[in-house]
């Protein structure tokens, strides 16, 4: 499959040398080429903005470099929050778009002055009532299902995201009550989205809720452009997308008569592809590749049973045996599945791909195990961005 991270093998290895497995290596060359190839694909959009949904990575090193692309930043907790302040990023720069969370998040967030998105009638009256001045966005849920697999669609009818529709007529009530500003709209479909058309059906409804509404400043189609995992995997084409989004988008701001933005919220298109996990093989039994990981490193293969690029970078001897490459996880954690490997010995180097989003930011200590290293590699240099855990973090708040 033809590579789309540009970071090459025999560097990787040297590193391996340099630093111990795993570790996680991220290519900021290959984030900056994805960003750029949104900036294109939506050029004709005269106002348009992308919001990184941080939740993908959320590396504090890794906000630095994408808020000096350019981007602005969607948080979905009051800590992601605080770490996109950390970052750098200014408070009219962080969208905060929670689902559920304790109305005091929602305080500290107003009292931080970001930008608030809200999506459910009783924290948007308990909002309402604090009568303040600062106007909010709004979530909706447009009924339409899209993505990659039920775990990750997450705008169908029954969905806990998003205002129902039948709720507009209460919004605009509660408006006027209490002298509410809205000022955008907001869909978020779900991820591994590689319909076009889905997002084309979340912009009518967008339209329809937004000409109601005066005043708006934004509408925001969310995230959830697919990237490919695999050969021959199907995707979105951000120029596609671009291009289409942006012609519906500039008739509707044309009957509008505000000025309005057009966001976006990619969290995997921008550093999925960039992503790298680097292990080793510790013992070959059965068929079974082990590596020195595990699911509390990578999830995803295990969660949402998702396809993952494996290659053996040490060995050059091509094979056509297939092995499952499995962790050291007390437990099924196959990373892939029969999958054909140059032949493996002890100590070889395992590198899966597409490790940049959802990778290391859904991490854990299962198994009492300590979360990897993260590397940054820019322009043929790479520096450590998080170090490796220790023994001691685990004992950290514990009261014994
Ligand atoms: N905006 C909102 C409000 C979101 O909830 C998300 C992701 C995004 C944007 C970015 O979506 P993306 O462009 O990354 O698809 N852990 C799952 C993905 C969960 C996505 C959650 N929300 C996975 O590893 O596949």
């Amino acid at each position: 499959m033809k590579r789309i991270n540009m970071i090459k093998d025999n560097y990787l290895l040297d590193l391996t040398k340099k630093y111990k497995t795993p570790f996680y290596i991220y290519d900021g060359n290959t984030i900056e080429t994805k960003y750029k190839n949104i900036l294109k694909a939506f050029h004709n959009c005269t106002d348009f903005q992308v919001n990184y949904a941080m939740k993908a990575l959320s590396s504090i090193a890794i906000l630095k470099f994408v808020k000096k692309m350019g981007a602005c930043v969607d948080t979905v907790s009051i800590n992601e929050v605080k770490l996109a302040f950390l970052a750098g990023f200014k408070a009219n720069e962080i969208f905060f778009t929670p689902n559920g969370t304790p109305f005091s998040e929602i305080e500290e967030a107003l009292n931080l002055h970001v930008n608030i998105t809200l999506d459910n009638m009783i924290q948007i009256e308990q909002y309402a009532k604090l009568n303040t001045k600062k106007s909010i966005a709004v979530r909706i849920n447009p009924k339409i299902v899209a993505g990659g697999n039920k775990k990750i669609k997450v705008a169908g009818k029954k969905s806990k995201f998003g205002l129902a529709l039948n709720k507009i007529e209460e919004l605009h009530k509660l408006k006027d009550t209490h002298n509410l500003q809205i000022h955008g709209f907001h869909i978020h479909l779900g991820s591994d989205i590689a319909s076009i058309n889905s997002f084309k059906d979340s912009a009518n409804v967008l339209f329809n809720v937004a000409k109601q509404f005066k005043d708006l400043k934004f509408i925001n189609f969310g995230g959830g452009f697919k990237v490919k995992y695999k050969k021959d995997d199907n995707f979105i084409d951000i120029f596609e997308i671009g291009t289409q989004l942006t012609s519906l988008f500039n008739t509707f701001k044309k009957e509008y008569s505000n000025d309005l933005k057009l966001i976006i919220e990619p969290g995997k298109f921008l550093v999925s592809n960039a992503g790298l996990l680097l292990t080793e093989i510790t013992t070959i039994k059965n068929r079974h590749v082990f590596i020195n990981s595990g699911f509390n490193h990578l999830i995803r293969p295990m969660y949402y049973n998702a396809y993952h690029h494996i290659r053996n970078i040490s060995s050059a001897k091509s094979s056509d045996k297939a092995y499952n490459i499995v962790g050291y996880i007390c437990e099924h954690d196959y990373f892939g599945k029969k999958r054909v490997l140059n032949k493996p010995s002890v100590g070889d180097i395992i590198c899966i791909e597409n490790a940049g989003a959802y990778s290391f930011s859904m991490a854990s200590n299962y198994n009492s195990r300590l979360r990897p290293m993260e590397l940054f590699y820019y322009n043929e240099e790479t520096t450590v961005i998080r170090k490796k855990e220790s023994f001691d973090d685990l004992l950290t708040n514990q009261i014994y």
